[in-house]
């Protein structure tokens, strides 16, 4: 008999954007609703590069949970700081002390929205902050792709991981990193069978579609994200990693919001929103795959386990109904485009 219900344990986001602001006001209820905890991308302008700076990011995170009512202590927001090529060793130090900080996040300089900040040169400007990581236990969350714009844009990612992801993990062979919102088959192998420390994310919209998506029927940029959609082969070894017995697979949406009006446009601006749906989106692409049961390690186990905190407590239960993803959702006084908007999508949350 087809399955109708799904009781997972709570599960968590290891990959958000949520921006700050009013737009942080309109969105934070949405992660909050269906995760316990979501790790925050530190991408804001200016970027979160100190503990001082995180602190008070946080804190406005929590008065936007309270705004949007959200049960007091039913989410907890992750920090992260964004590593630039001046991050200060005591940095690391004061991060790991603080307590609220569970990672540094390298954006290549130029990889992506509010990267410009970031690191020019990892193993030239960054080897004592590295060093430290290492030595703490302080992980490093990795937007892997290279920079160079002599680089075809769909091979980014592969070429990264033999230009920058295996000299660092052979200069630092114990420190904790986890590759962002993989998207390769080259990524899948590299990731699933390297020695040590290592593990990924990997979004909804990477499991669901393949780069035709962007031009089906002519140019969508709602399909846009960096890294971009790959090829189909890609997404099948995505699928396959994130439905496998793999401990080192998890779920980070990444979702990305960006108001309308800069997505339809000449230059759309890159990201995917999936926070108001991540998990029937999720629970799509499993079910299609016929492994709805492996979600449950995929979305609340693996994540908490790599990280070393603990499995939530408490369960959400998803429905096998049609769920009509809205076609606009309110960001301040524009708005959003949800991923698939107006399409059916199989279950819905409880
Ligand atoms: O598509 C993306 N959007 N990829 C990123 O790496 C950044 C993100 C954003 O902040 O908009
Ligand atoms: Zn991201």
């Amino acid at each position: 008999m087809m399955q109708t219900t799904l009781t997972l344990t709570r599960p968590d986001d290891w990959h958000i954007h949520l921006r700050d602001g009013d737009a942080l006001r309109a969105i934070v209820g949405h992660t909050a609703k269906q995760f316990d905890r979501a790790v925050v991308m530190p991408n804001l302008k200016p970027p979160v590069t100190t503990v001082a700076l995180a602190q008070a990011y946080r804190s406005r995170i929590e008065l936007a949970l309270r705004a949007a009512n959200v049960p007091l202590g039913s989410f907890t927001p992750l920090m992260t700081l964004y590593l630039t090529d001046q991050t200060a060793p005591d940095e690391i130090i004061r991060a790991q002390e603080s307590g609220i900080i569970i990672g540094l996040k390298l954006y290549p300089a130029g990889a992506t929205t509010n990267s410009d900040a970031g690191v020019t040169d990892l193993l030239g400007k960054c080897a004592k902050v590295l060093e430290v990581m290492q030595r703490v236990g302080m992980p490093l969350l990795v937007h892997g792709e290279v920079t160079d714009p002599e680089v075809d844009v769909f091979d980014r990612e592969a070429l990264f991981i033999d230009r920058v992801m295996m000299p660092l993990r052979r200069a630092f062979p114990t420190l904790k990193v986890v590759f962002e919102h993989l998207t390769t088959k080259e990524g899948v192998d590299y990731v699933r069978d390297a020695e040590g420390p290592i593990a990924a994310t990997i979004t909804a919209q990477h499991l669901l579609y393949n780069r035709n998506e962007i031009f089906k029927g002519g140019l969508r940029p709602h399909f846009y994200c960096l890294p971009i959609l790959k090829r189909e082969v890609h997404r099948l070894a995505l699928l396959e990693a994130a439905t496998s017995q793999s401990p080192r697979f998890f779920l980070g949406s990444d979702s990305a919001p960006h108001i309308k009006g800069l997505k339809e446009n000449a230059c759309g601006c890159a990201g995917c929103y999936t926070a108001v749906h991540a998990l029937e989106l999720y629970a799509t692409a499993f079910d299609r795959a016929n492994k709805i049961e492996q979600l449950e390690a995929f979305a609340s186990f693996r994540g908490p386990d790599f990280y070393g905190l603990p499995r939530n407590r408490g369960t959400v239960t998803l429905v096998r109904e049609p769920y009509t993803v809205p076609l606009e959702v309110p960001y301040g006084d524009e708005t959003l485009v949800p991923l698939a908007a107006g399409e059916t999508l199989p279950w819905r949350m409880r």
